[in-house]
C-alpha cells in the first residue's frame, strides 16, 4: 500500500473525525447547562450572591460522554465572549490518578495556569484554586473520568474532595459551579454526598438497544456515507446491519461512530468507492485480533459475541 494513500486516508478521517454528530440526547444537556450558565450570569450582572448550581453526567464507556462535553463547553464558551461577561470561562480538566484532594488541587491549578511545588499543603493548594478561579473569572471547572474520584484507592478521599467541591459552588465570593462527567460509578459520589447531590443536575446517557435503534444507526452510517463521499451498499442498509453494528458497539453510540469511521478507513484503503459489510468486517477485526468465527460482522448468531472482548480465539 502506497504512502500516499496512508496519507491522505489519515487526513480524510481525521477530517470525519472532527465532525460532532447532534444526538437528541445532547440537546437537554445543552438546554440545562445554558440554564445554569444564563442564572450564574444574572446573579454577577445583579451582584446577588447565590450558590452556584452543577450538572454530572453519567453513562458506559464510549457512549460518548467526553466528546458531547468538549462540544457543549466549546459552545459555551464562544457564547460567553458575546455576554455582558467576555472575561469570564470555564475550564474543562480530567481527574487525575490518584484523585488525592491535594493532587486534584494540583491539577486545577496547573489548569488555571499556576504551577506549585507538591511540598505545599492540601489546604494552602486549595486557598491559591479559590484565589485563581476568582481571579481567571472561571464559572465552571468540568472534572471528567470523574468515577475516578470514587476508586478504591482514594475512597478515604472522597469525603474530604466532595466537600471541597461543595465549598467551591457555596463560596460567597466567587461561587463555581462543577460538571462531572464519568461512568456510572461516579453515581456513587453523590449518592455518598446527599448535600452535593442537592445542588447539582444529573443526566444520563442511557446505551443504545440494537432492536430500538436499528434504524437511526443506520441513518447515521448513511449520514457518514455521504460525508464520505462513498455510497453504501446494499448490504448495509438492512436493519440487520444497524443491529449488528450496535451490539459490535458493545450498545453503546460513540463506538458505533468509532467503528464506522475504522470501516471507512478501510474502504479508503481498499480504494473502494462504496461501504460494505466486509470493511465493518475487517474494522472489527482490526480493533478486536479476533478469528472470523467470533467477528459479529461475519457470523449470523452474532448475539453469541461479547462485544467488549478483545483477542477472542477458538480455544476461548
Ligand atoms: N456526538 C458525537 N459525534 C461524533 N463523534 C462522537 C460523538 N460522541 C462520541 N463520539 C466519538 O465516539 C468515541 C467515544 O466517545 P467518548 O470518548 O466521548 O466516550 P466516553 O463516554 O467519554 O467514554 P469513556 O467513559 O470511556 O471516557 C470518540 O472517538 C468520540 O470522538
Ligand atoms: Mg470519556
Amino acid at each position: 500500500m502506497s504512502n500516499d494513500i496512508i496519507h491522505r486516508t489519515a487526513e480524510k478521517i481525521a477530517v470525519l473525525r472532527d465532525h460532532f454528530v447532534q444526538h437528541e440526547r445532547f440537546d437537554p444537556l445543552e438546554a440545562r447547562f445554558a440554564m445554569l450558565i444564563a442564572k450564574r450570569l444574572s446573579d454577577l450582572t445583579t451582584g446577588r450572591f447565590t450558590e452556584a448550581h452543577g450538572l454530572a453526567l453519567s453513562g458506559a464507556s464510549g457512549t460518548g460522554k467526553s466528546a458531547a462535553m468538549a462540544h457543549l463547553l466549546d459552545r459555551a464558551r464562544q457564547r460567553l465572549v458575546t455576554t455582558q461577561h467576555p472575561d469570564s470561562t470555564i475550564i474543562s480538566l480530567r481527574v487525575p490518578s490518584p484523585a488525592t484532594l491535594k493532587f486534584l488541587g494540583q491539577t486545577l491549578l496547573r489548569a488555571l495556569g499556576y504551577q506549585i511545588s507538591s511540598e505545599r499543603q492540601a489546604w494552602y493548594i486549595w486557598d491559591l484554586v479559590r484565589h485563581h478561579l476568582r481571579e481567571r473569572k472561571v464559572l465552571f471547572v468540568h472534572l471528567d473520568e470523574a468515577q475516578d474520584l470514587a476508586s478504591r484507592g482514594t475512597r478515604h478521599e472522597l469525603s474530604a474532595v466532595a466537600s471541597m467541591l461543595k465549598t467551591l459552588m457555596t463560596d460567597p465570593d466567587w461561587p463555581v459551579g462543577i460538571i462531572l462527567s464519568g461512568t456510572p460509578e461516579l453515581e456513587e459520589i453523590l449518592n455518598h454526598d446527599p448535600q452535593l447531590a442537592r445542588r447539582m443536575e444529573t443526566l444520563h446517557f442511557s446505551s443504545l438497544s440494537p432492536v430500538a435503534n436499528g434504524e437511526d444507526v443506520l441513518d447515521l452510517v448513511e449520514n457518514y456515507c455521504q460525508r464520505a463521499g462513498l455510497s453504501a451498499t446494499s448490504d448495509i442498509q438492512k436493519l440487520m446491519h444497524g443491529e449488528r453494528l450496535i451490539h459490535a458497539a458493545a450498545n453503546q453510540f460513540g463506538l458505533v461512530i468509532e467503528v464506522t469511521l475504522a470501516a471507512i478507513e478501510q474502504a479508503y484503503l481498499d480504494k473502494a468507492k462504496s461501504l460494505g459489510k466486509q470493511h465493518f468486517a475487517q474494522a472489527y477485526q482490526l480493533r478486536t485480533a479476533c478469528e472470523d468465527a467470533f467477528n459479529p460482522f461475519i457470523i449470523p448468531d452474532f448475539y453469541r459475541i461479547e462485544p467488549r472482548q478483545v483477542f477472542s480465539r477458538g480455544t476461548r
